[in-house]
């Protein structure tokens, strides 16, 4: 007899299969027990007749618990009625261990209880589900970039300097030396660029940022490509071929989850490019004409790209953004140099900026003042100065950051659920 996997078992109708699981919850009338077996793979329902099976089995199937892990035995059929359209005709179950009181009910809980017990309420469908989606959505970014000739390059996570502003290091001590987490890979994914072409590094970043919004996360964790020679139009086509893949790609292989999710999917379909581009000029005007009080080379927080984005149907690119609002590191248009070759996507339905990316500053003097201007201590910028030294050219990149992509593909309310075990301003428990 064969141990199967829950979603294999299509394959083997009509036989006595083997099921390694959870029991998920559990139902019983006096000649019938039906328990809902999962199995990391997907959910089926077991029914055990007291006919079929010893007293004793009975009995013990019968006091069963949520949550105890169990060995099941057991004729698969076809069940039009069935969730997956199968159903266990079970002989024997055999508890590995019983799980006593799972604190998790079916039952709605609050947030905060939810998340005290995240290392549990990860086996909910739910969450399951979204796991699932994440996974996809990070293999597929990864498969689109390494088809089209990239190559990952792993960036340093203790690193001697900033690369997104002073505000929201991470500081921690290496031996002698002061040392930060680091908050995107993107100078040391430059000097990749300069060697290897077209490179992306993925991986975690931290930010120690003071925002309890359902956007923010103190670790989250960014894909972030770059390449030489790109200029600032390239740079764009790039994030919008990479993003509608990744939509398209999570539309054909995850629909059972995304219907899990209720997510509508009809919002995500239209995500095809060409996305539509507005400056930051345009943005400004737009959100002044709604009353929205803000003057040149304001940034835009969450509500006004909200509205903005709201406008649209699909992902909206807002692009040049002043100068003074932006990281010292972006090249500034070379006929109005206040504004910068950079843009944000902004993802519809109210889930605020998934990327942010620019082209870069490749004159050696022009990086210099810029790092002077932002007060950032030029020794620890000498390598990247030399990128700029030793065949420098114009290059570009981004990063996507993949917890706020998942929550707009999922339809999720907030980041927490996007990944596994999320790191909050007051959460670093479980
Ligand atoms: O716009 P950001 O700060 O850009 C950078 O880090 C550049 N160095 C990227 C590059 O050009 N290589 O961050 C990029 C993206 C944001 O658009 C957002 O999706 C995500 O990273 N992000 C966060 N996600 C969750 N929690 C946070 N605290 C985040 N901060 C940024
Ligand atoms: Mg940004």
């Amino acid at each position: 007899m064969n141990w199967v996997y829950i979603s294999d078992i299509g394959a083997h109708q009509g036989e006595e299969v083997i099921l390694k699981g959870w029991l998920y919850n559990k139902r019983s009338s006096g000649k019938l027990h039906f328990l809902l077996v999962r199995d990391g793979t997907g959910i089926i329902q077991g029914v055990m007749f007291r006919g079929d099976v010893s007293p004793e089995a009975f009995e013990e199937a019968g006091r069963l618990t949520q949550e105890s892990s169990i060995i099941v035995t057991g004729k698969v059929r076809a069940d039009a009625r069935a969730p997956g359209g199968y159903e266990l005709a079970i002989s024997s179950v055999e508890p590995v261990q019983v799980a006593v009181n799972y604190p998790i009910s079916l039952k709605e809980h609050g947030v905060d209880f939810l998340m005290d017990h995240r290392h549990l309420w990860l086996r909910s469908s739910r969450q399951q589900a979204i796991l699932r989606i994440r996974s996809t959505i990070i293999s597929t970014i990864r498969n689109f970039l390494d088809e089209q000739g990239f190559t990952l390059v792993d960036t340093p996570l203790l690193t001697p300097s900033a690369c997104e502003g002073t505000t929201t290091l991470f500081e921690t001590t290496y031996f002698d030396e002061k040392a930060y987490l680091s908050q995107s890979g993107q100078l040391y994914a430059e000097a990749a660029a300069m060697a290897l072409g077209k490179v992306y590094c993925f991986g975690p970043a931290f930010r120690a940022e003071k925002s309890k919004t359902r956007r923010h996360l103190i670790e989250f964790w960014i894909v972030e490509p770059e390449v030489a020679y790109y200029e600032h139009e390239d740079n764009l086509r790039l994030q919008e071929n990479l993003v509608s893949h990744v939509v398209q790609t999570v539309l054909e292989k995850r629909r059972p989850e995304l219907a899990v999710l209720e997510r509508d999917v009809s919002k995500l379909a239209n995500v095809t490019p060409p996305f539509p581009r507005i400056t930051y000029d345009q943005a400004l005007a737009v959100l002044r004409e709604q009353g929205v009080e803000k003057v040149w080379g304001d940034d835009f927080g969450a509500p006004d790209e909200t509205k903005l984005a709201s406008m649209y149907d699909r992902p909206l690119i807002v692009e040049r953004y002043p100068t003074s609002a932006k990281a010292f590191y972006m090249q500034p248009d070379p006929n109005r140099p206040e504004v910068v070759l950079c843009d944000d996507m902004l993802a519809p339905e109210g889930y605020g900026e998934i990327i942010g990316g620019s082209q870069r500053i490749h004159d050696l003097a022009l990086l210099e003042q810029r790092l002077e201007q932002h007060n950032l201590p030029r020794e620890a910028y000498e390598w990247y100065l030399d990128l700029r030294r030793y065949g420098s050219v114009p290059h570009s990149g981004f990063g996507l950051g993949i917890e706020r992509t998942v929550a707009w593909i999922c339809g999720l309310e907030h980041v927490r659920e996007t990944i596994p075990f999320p790191r909050m301003l007051y959460r670093l428990y479980p």
